[in-house]
């Protein structure tokens, strides 16, 4: 039989951006070549020095284009000679948005010899994941201005959610605390009781219901009746600031985290610098019954560009993230545990410059570790 063939769209976008994704295709190819599937790779320019280029920040027909891949591999998105906004809007949440990637997946993971910046803190504690509400919220735009530059100036910007766009982020959290923990390997922080009662995960709703009423009023509601459906998933509330505090105090009380698309923007840098930064901080944007798309989570860092030296692991588990969702999970976990074997036994740090070997050997480094 012939082997699985997936498509896949490479956007290697700005600054270092094409060179982590450089590593993250050499890996990809190797585990393909190890897991026998095999992997079809095109590549877009979309990005900064395209647009600077030829004015357009994004082909008419790109989402349409991407519809044909099976999922879509990207870098990183920013220039420094392009006005901030104009990028991101224009290619990162224009393409959220026409796909209706309406998951942001981020995982946080202590990997074995990173020392995170949180004091007695190792990869036992530091295991959780974040499920970012990716389509409503203050991005869609919704909002004006008026009266721009005299005293009275206004402006709105809405944060907006749907019944519908809740649910459907919801049901994700709540399948995926089903299916990380069993009844054989429950999530570690429940209690004797908790464990008694059948509980077998944790979710954690994070949100401001003591200001924004309206909003996450709704998402109360909507827990609470879908909670029904999961009795083996314990259900709790967190505020976004004392989120924020808990996430640095007790990193260990969290299991799968769901919030909205701000909050999930904001405490996911906060939750990546715990578990060793952006050099190692990967996400997925997905939609369950489309095309998805993934990402490290870090920006462009074009100081670095040209120079070999950016951390390339980031890049690598988006990849491996990547074959897990399009259904290669052997594939998948083989390239992280081989980034983590190199984390535990080869690289010096995570951080640009300071990991004793450059970009391309931490690419080299992962795909013969597979
Ligand atoms: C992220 C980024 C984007 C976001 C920006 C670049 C629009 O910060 O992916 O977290 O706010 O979602
Ligand atoms: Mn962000």
């Amino acid at each position: 039989m012939a082997n699985k063939t997936y498509k896949i769209a490479v956007l290697p976008g700005d600054g270092t951006g094409p060179e982590v994704i450089a590593e993250g295709v050499k890996v990809l190819k190797a585990a393909a070549k190890k897991f026998n599937f095999d992997l079809e790779f095109d590549t877009y320019d979309w990005g900064g020095e395209r647009y600077l280029r030829t004015g357009n920040v994004l082909p008419d027909d790109a989402c349409d284009i991407l519809r044909n891949y099976h999922a879509i591999y990207l870098g990183a998105i920013g220039h420094p000679q392009v006005k901030p906004g104009i990028l991101e809007k224009g290619i990162l949440l224009k393409l959220r948005f026409g796909l209706d990637q309406y998951i942001n997946l981020r995982p946080i993971k202590l990997f074995p010899g990173v020392e995170s910046p949180l004091a007695g803190k190792t990869a036992e504690d530091i295991d959780y994941v974040v499920v970012r509400e990716n389509s409503g919220d203050v991005y869609t735009g919704l909002g004006g201005s008026a009266m721009t530059g005299t005293a009275d100036e206004v402006c709105v910007q809405n944060m907006v959610y749907t019944r519908h766009q809740v649910d459907r982020c919801l049901r994700f959290a709540f399948e995926l605390a089903k299916k990380r923990h069993s009844k054989e390997n429950p999530w570690r922080g429940l209690s004797e009781e908790d464990k008694q009662k059948g509980y077998t995960a944790q979710l954690t709703m994070c949100g401001k219901s003591n200001v924004l009423t309206y909003v996450f009023d709704m998402w109360d509601r909507a827990i609470a009746e879908m909670s029904k459906e999961y009795p083996m998933v314990k259900t709790a509330y967190c505020h976004v600031d004392a989120t924020c505090m808990w996430m640095v105090k007790s990193p260990e009380w969290f299991d799968v985290i769901v919030t909205t698309n701000m909050f999930g923007d904001i405490i996911t840098d906060l939750a990546a610098i715990t578990s060793g930064g952006m050099g190692i901080s990967a996400g997925g944007n997905l939609n369950p019954e489309g095309v998805s798309m993934f990402e490290p989570i870090g920006g462009s860092a074009p100081k670095y560009t040209g120079k070999n030296v950016i951390n390339p692991c980031a890049a690598i588990l988006a990849g491996a993230m990547m074959l897990e969702y399009l259904g290669e999970k052997e594939a998948g976990k083989a390239i992280e545990n081989a980034v983590a074997f190199c984390t535990e036994h080869k690289l010096k740090s995570l951080s640009a410059g300071k990991m004793g070997y450059s970009t391309t050997e931490v690419g080299d480094l992962v795909a013969e570790n597979l």
